[in-house]
């Protein structure tokens, strides 16, 4: 990846009697950047900054998000707008190639992906392996970190070919995975992939057919989950994506990144919270509890799960488009006085318009009325979590493809404050106290 960020003066910070001058980079929109890169060099101190509240820890020009606006770009097109109009192979076309594809492209890349949705017949004894209560997302930890066992010829990342082949595995095999890691858990064969249906149809259809009975795809439910996909497809460097990049630094194989990042997105306050946002909405249960549960929030007992967010101090776009999603979700499904709904609007309408979660900036979140959707649709809350990997995927790929490329890339390696004992003299257990 050539470098587009532009010489935009310089900061200077006095530390001790050394005065030191550091760069300051302007990307293309977003907040100036001081590049700390020689710091340590030139004036022997490190920055402290946990939880990268305050740091850029790469270039890139994948996704850009304006928390304050509420504004998520992906190639610098509006998600809503991406959702409203395109398909979520588009988008992943996009992700992976930086432009929207014409039409002979995208027949061609459709084509590829959907040609490689099966998996290797011995994965399948793999599921069996696992306890038939396993939670789907250590499966999915597993599955995706054992492709590496399985396709030796796409591992080497110093080959762009095999990269491409990797990245098309990956989007092409995850909703394979997923649907199994689902059926293993209801204790229901698996269902292979059939060609003729669209990415977000074939899903549905592994997940809901049985022998018994195939599952007629519902076309807004194709859609709608296709949407979701599109939401949850990438969102710049959050925890799991900087987890893949910092495995992937340190040269290691693009299916064990993706477990990686699929590990970190499996906790609650990242992509596990779509779990816990609607097990909140059923505990609160009827809109008479909300208050007592505001309450509870307020006395800082719990959070407000699917609300909130490290970036989005504003209404997160994503979630905007999750709302109408539910509604038609619900709607078609002839669900529209759903009870979980009323309570998520009240719960919604009473914290927008209270101060400790206006003075906070806390806002819903995608997790908020995704865990409602899905339910509707007939996935189990320990689903949720697995559709975003899947959908994220191609994010992760993305941006792991875009470090690997970017010839100035190294082994991520961040420094501490030490705080433990420094060094003392070894003592034999025999004459320890
Ligand atoms: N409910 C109640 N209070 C909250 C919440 C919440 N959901 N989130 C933050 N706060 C309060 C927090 O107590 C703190 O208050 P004070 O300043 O008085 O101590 C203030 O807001 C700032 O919180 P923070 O923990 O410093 O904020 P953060 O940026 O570190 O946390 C977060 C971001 C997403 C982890 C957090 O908002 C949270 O735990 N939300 C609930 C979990 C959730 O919905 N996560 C999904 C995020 S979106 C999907 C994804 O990207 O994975």
């Amino acid at each position: 990846m050539e470098s587009k960020a532009t010489a935009g003066g310089d900061a200077v910070i006095k530390i001790g009697d050394k005065t030191v001058n550091l760069p300051i980079l302007k990307g293309t929109v977003g907040p100036d950047v001081v590049d700390i890169r020689k710091l340590y060099g030139e004036a022997d101190v490190f920055t402290y900054d946990p939880a990268f509240t305050s740091t850029a820890s790469c270039e890139s020009q994948i996704t850009y998000i304006d928390g304050d606006a509420g504004v998520l770009l992906y190639r610098g097109y509006p998600i809503d707008q991406l959702a409203e109009g395109s398909s979520f192979l588009e988008v992943c076309y996009l992700l992976l190639h930086g432009e929207l594809p014409n039409a002979a492209q995208f027949v061609e890349f459709e084509r590829t992906i959907t040609y490689h949705t099966m998996l290797h017949e011995q994965f399948d004894r793999f599921f069996g392996t696992f306890r038939r209560d396993a939670h789907p997302m250590a499966i999915m930890v597993g599955a995706v970190g054992s492709l590496s066992a399985f396709y030796h010829d796409s591992i080497n990342i110093h080959d762009p070919k095999q990269r491409e082949i990797s990245a098309h595995r990956m989007i092409a095999k995850m909703p394979t995975i997923a649907a199994r890691a689902f059926k293993y858990a209801v204790g229901q064969p698996f269902v292979y992939p059939r060609n003729e249906l669209g990415y977000a149809e074939n899903f549905l259809r592994m997940c809901f057919a049985v022998p018994a009975e195939d599952y007629k795809v519902n076309q807004i439910l194709a859609r709608a989950m296709d949407r979701i996909f599109i939401l949850h497809a990438d969102h710049e460097q959050n925890a799991s994506t900087s987890t893949v990049r910092l495995a992937g630094s340190s040269g290691a194989n693009p299916f064990a990144c993706i477990a990686a990042g699929i590990a970190c997105l499996w906790g609650p306050s990242h992509g596990g919270a779509n779990e816990e946002a609607l097990n909140m909405l059923r505990e609160i249960g009827t809109v008479d509890r909300i208050p007592e549960y505001v309450q509870g929030v307020k006395d800082r007992r719990y959070r407000l799960m699917g609300f909130g967010h490290r970036v989005y101090k504003n209404y997160d776009p994503r979630a905007k488009v999750m709302q109408r999603t539910a509604h038609e979700v619900l709607e078609v499904l002839g669900k529209r006085d759903d009870p979980l709904m009323k309570v998520a609007l009240e719960l919604e309408h009473i914290a927008l318009n209270d101060p400790y979660f206006v003075e906070r900036k806390l806002y819903p979140n995608i997790d908020f009325y995704s865990g409602i959707t899905l339910n509707a649709m007939g996935f189990p809350s320990e689903m949720f979590t697995v559709l975003f990997a899947l959908a994220r995927t191609v994010g992760w790929i993305a941006q792991w493809k875009e470090m690997i490329e970017d010839p100035s890339q190294k082994i991520g390696r961040p420094r501490q404050i030490h705080t433990g004992p420094t060094e003392r003299a070894f003592v034999p257990i025999e004459k320890r106290g």
